[in-house]
């Protein structure tokens, strides 16, 4: 049998804070990361383009040998991933797997909140898509979701200006704008994968009573205990440690970027999704 590895998908960098964790957890796999960079960001885009895009990720990603295919993006799993779980795998490749990233954080917010009122930072496409608050409200029916779109944080990243003080501005208001909900939210959950390089500047301004997550080590527990119910899945992945990078767009700027996100330097290769 080919074995092969794990993909990881995002529409840009965003997706390494997930990889990272991931790898610290499961070290021993083969990982391909792909990112997006030339047509993110995906927030502000429509569900049929998110879908298009997501789905010849996931087709290039298969093609590479990856038997499991994580959506390291809220975005994408908000968008794309139900209709590609549901309508187009069974179609290109019913014996593969797709996952995305918040499934794996809601499972985790009954040990979390107490109020069960939660709030949710995200990308405007996430936030109108409602994917969380439906979600939620599947696990836990007597939850309240309160969804802050947050259009400044993704370019505030990928611009390097996370520690900045636009970063301040716009941290604090979208922060006044989702407390002014409710005023029992006890858990903020950071609803996109670029918003980890945020998160010091985010503690700032919520107050301490509120739990902030971050999906990174969620998401790398909720595969673990996934590759440990799905053997007939974990057996295609290759355990050589090995680990890829690639983008749809210049490599060494993705090189100079993505040691932001992770700390340590890249070697990616440029590829064209079609
Ligand atoms: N990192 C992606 C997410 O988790 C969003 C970035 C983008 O807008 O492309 O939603």
């Amino acid at each position: 049998m080919q074995k092969g590895s794990i993909g990881i998908f995002d529409s840009g960098y965003g997706g390494l804070t997930i990889l990272e964790e991931i790898r610290n957890l499961l070290p021993d796999y083969d990982y391909i990361y792909l990112g997006d960079n030339a047509r993110a960001p995906y927030g502000i885009r429509s569900f049929e383009l998110i879908h298009k895009f997501t789905l010849e990720a996931v087709n290039y990603l298969f093609k590479q040998d990856c038997p499991l295919v994580i959506l390291a993006c809220n975005t994408a799993s908000a968008k794309a991933l139900r209709t590609i779980q549901q309508k187009d795998l069974p179609i290109i490749a019913p014996e593969n797997r797709v996952l995305g990233v918040i499934r794996p954080t809601i499972e985790v917010l009954g040990s979390i909140t107490k109020t069960g009122h939660i709030g949710v930072f995200g990308t405007p496409g996430t936030i109108s898509s409602n994917a969380y608050n439906e979600e939620i409200l599947r696990f836990y029916p007597d939850y309240k979701t309160f969804g802050q779109s947050c259009p400044m944080f993704v370019p505030l990243v990928e611009y390097g200006e996370s520690d900045g003080e636009g970063a301040d501005f716009f941290v604090k208001k979208y922060v006044a704008n989702l407390l002014c909900q409710s005023s029992n939210i006890d858990t903020l959950i950071l609803g996109c994968t670029h918003y980890p390089l945020l998160q010091k500047k985010i503690r700032q301004y919520v107050p301490d009573n509120i739990n902030i997550i971050s999906q990174g080590s969620i998401v790398a527990k909720s595969l673990k205990k996934y590759l440990i119910r799905h053997p007939e899945i974990e057996m295609r992945i290759e355990k050589g440690s090995n680990i890829k990078y690639l983008t749809t767009e210049n490599a060494v700027k993705f090189n100079e970027l993505a040691s932001v996100f992770i700390g340590h330097k890249t070697h990616a290769s440029k590829v064209i999704l079609t």
